[in-house]
């Protein structure tokens, strides 16, 4: 297929018609990690709030280790899950104890840490550190799955890791963070869930096997088993 050409338009389009989100102002690990573990279960205009809040009350990943259960069940309040809260700050003892307090640039460093899977590990390594690694959630397995015409189940772990491995050859070395939340920012605006994507916009559509043989609505395959 053509998945090794889309490099330069993903970024080329990504720059010019990302969304201005506050997660999307700064490069520092912490707040760059904090807003994927919102973003997993929360849509984009109900985290602005939270990540406001919770980056006011606290701003390092030192006030983040400390957090009584209180304070923090306080911020995660609404949110669900709260054990992504509890993870976030097992990890922020394990930085401030292991890595004096800086956020480890290493990726399988990264990956080691409570409550980080490859989705998040590649996204902070990507977005925050310039490297590339794939960052591959629901969003991204559908883009490439249509892009593709995948057959491989994506709620399958092995079809994410078949798609991780696809990707990763893929991301131009110096915009891998433009690279990666473009194909989010593609799976969440353009290339979405419904059976309709919006095709006459999006910047892919000349590389996309579904769009090009008229199967769009046929991709993803999505079963009901998780392997
Ligand atoms: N969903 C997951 N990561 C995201 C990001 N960085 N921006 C917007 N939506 C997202």
């Amino acid at each position: 297929p053509k998945l090794y050409e889309i490099g330069k338009p993903v970024v080329t389009w990504y720059r010019e018609n990302s969304r201005d989100l506050p997660w999307r102002r700064t490069k520092e690990p912490y707040r760059i990690w904090l807003s994927e573990i919102m973003l997993q279960q929360t849509r984009v205009e109900a985290v602005k709030e939270y990540y406001r809040r919770f980056l006011a009350a606290l701003p390092h990943i030192h006030d983040l280790a400390q957090a009584t259960d209180e304070e923090l069940l306080k911020l995660w309040e609404g949110l669900g899950y709260y054990n992504r809260a509890r993870n976030l700050r097992k990890a922020a003892q394990v930085i401030d104890s292991q890595y004096e307090g800086q956020f480890p640039a290493d990726y399988d460093q990264i990956r080691e840490l409570p409550g980080i899977g490859s989705y998040t590990a590649g996204a902070i390594s990507a977005i925050a550190f310039d490297k590339a690694y794939p960052a591959v959630d629901g969003n991204v397995l559908r883009v490439v799955a249509r892009l593709i015409c995948l057959e491989g189940d994506i709620k399958k772990a092995s079809t994410k890791t078949y798609v991780e491995r696809l990707l990763k050859p893929v991301i131009p070395e110096e915009a891998a963070s433009d690279f990666n939340q473009g194909l989010i920012e593609l799976g969440a605006t353009i290339c979405g869930p419904n059976k309709e994507p919006q095709c006459q916009i999006c910047p892919l559509a000349t590389y996309c096997e579904a769009y090009q043989t008229g199967a769009v609505a046929v991709y993803p395959k999505v079963g009901k088993k998780k392997e």
